[in-house]
């Protein structure tokens, strides 16, 4: 009995200990071969390599816009806030300094991929459209795709002290109507399975904005999915645009919600959902293609890996961009030049009209100090005793919040065990990859740094 008991437990330790930092969706299937596989009309296409136009861009990621209207205090909002690490309160003055300095940064565009409300709330999604009208007044024209916060969203509520309301959202349907001046008023083409498109930013450059949200399979009155995929046939009429972009010269580009590739060992093992389903399929199509960068947001880090795939020779870099709504509150400004010459500069909102002194200072803390209170809350669950817990809260703070700026520099040891116990030593050593994983900056360098697009070296 007793030994029955025991085994249960363990059991129920391992898989709640293995989905303590994660879950996970079944996988989406892809189609098994494409054209470039298959057909040798597509196959010669695949040599011509056009230049790329000289250009100069932004871009500014999951702004998770928040309209104060809807709430920002009891015990609700309070909740929420602990299970999150949003800087909410000052979602709206953090995107106004944003785009305040985006607007003096000489750029022709600015790419938005994704999250662009808290919980796709249609007040907030107006707050955005309103802001990004302003920023396309200064200058450059704005592209937005869906996060998975944006549409069907049925956590979309305001805060009435110790409740929350239903408020209303938007469908995929208002959310094209919506957004129509910031890419669907001037696309080549579109996707008939997704919001997905093709335009033209500058002569010679087609930009793929890729909607990879399951916003279809999002539930009344539930939280949204977290993961993406596409569909067979989005992945088809993906296909389709490389092929004819192949055959018009166009150099392209493509910015999406979910990342296409690992930014840190065990990615997917602990958080899957933040890689689109088939995450090798796609980055291996867009790759063969000749695509040589993707913007992607969604886990809020500032992070940039690259793949090469040996068999073709061919290589792809996925240049993610943190949220404007958690530390370091970053964007960045990419300038390409000869054709090849792609380089890349992040800059950080550090200071507001309302905190001009200690905002970098504060919004540090916010997201550290939200990390201690979810690790707490984990912790609890798993009976490490609040003595005990400490000892390691503020290790997994800073990994996290290192990982979130990037260039990070690995601690050693990785994890200080000193004063753990038995059951904390247990927990701690099924988090290590996770930990580890956070401090391994995969190359290349995050935040500032030149990429040649013609032979994939990072300098
Ligand atoms: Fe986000
Ligand atoms: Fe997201």
């Amino acid at each position: 009995m007793i030994r029955s008991r025991n085994v249960s437990f363990l059991c129920l330790l391992f898989l709640c200990a293995a989905s303590l930092f994660a879950c996970s969706t079944p996988q989406s299937s892809a189609p098994q071969t494409f054209l470039y596989q298959t057909d040798k009309a597509v196959q010669a296409l695949l040599p011509i390599r056009p230049d790329y136009p000289d250009t100069r861009f932004a871009i500014v990621s999951d702004l998770h816009f928040y309209d104060k209207s809807l709430g920002t205090g009891g015990k609700a909002f309070q909740e929420y806030l602990d299970g999150d690490r949003k800087l909410l309160s000052h979602s709206e003055e953090i995107i106004a300094a944003a785009m305040e300095k985006i607007s003096k940064e000489r750029v022709r565009f600015v790419l938005v991929p994704g999250d662009l409300t808290k919980d796709g709330e249609r007040i907030n999604h107006e707050g955005v459209v309103k802001t990004l009208k302003k920023l396309e007044y200064s200058g450059p024209r704005v592209y937005v795709v869906p996060g998975n916060h944006d549409i069907n969203n049925g956590a979309a509520v305001q805060y009435t002290g110790d409740d929350t309301k239903p408020v209303p959202g938007v469908s995929e349907k208002d959310f094209e109507v919506l957004y129509h001046e910031f890419g669907y008023n001037e696309t080549l083409a579109r996707d008939r399975d997704s919001l997905s498109y093709v335009l033209e930013p500058e002569k010679g450059l087609w930009l793929l904005g890729l909607d990879s949200c399951k916003w279809k399979e999002n539930k009344p009155q539930a939280h949204p999915l977290t993961g993406g995929a596409f569909s067979a046939s989005t992945l088809a009429w993906i296909e389709s645009q490389l092929i004819l972009a192949k055959k018009e010269k166009k150099a392209v580009l493509a910015f999406m919600h979910h990342g296409i590739m690992e930014h840190y060992p065990a990615n997917k093992k602990f958080y899957g959902q933040y890689l689109v389903d088939d995450a090798e399929t796609v980055s291996k199509l867009l790759a063969v293609y000749g695509v040589r960068l993707v913007f992607t947001g969604h886990y809020h880090a500032q992070d940039v890996t690259q793949k090469e795939f040996k068999d073709s020779g061919d290589f792809i870099f996925d240049i993610e961009t943190g949220s404007l709504a958690t530390a370091p509150c970053p964007y960045r400004v990419v300038e390409i030049r000869n054709g090849h010459r792609a380089v890349i500069r992040s800059v950080f909102i550090e200071a507001l009209p309302s905190m001009k002194e200690n905002f970098a200072g504060y919004a540090r803390d916010f997201v550290f100090n939200g990390t201690i209170t979810m690790a707490n809350a984990s912790l609890d669950q798993y009976w490490v005793s609040k003595k005990q817990q400490p000892l390691v809260t503020g290790q997994v703070a800073q990994a996290y919040c290192a990982h979130l700026r990037g260039d990070e520099k690995k601690p050693d040891p990785v994890i200080n065990t000193e004063g753990f116990g038995i059951w904390l030593r247990f927990i701690a050593w099924m988090q290590k990859d996770l930990i580890n994983g956070w401090w391994t900056d995969l190359p290349p360098r995050d935040n500032d740094l030149t990429i040649d697009l013609a032979t994939g070296a990072v300098n």
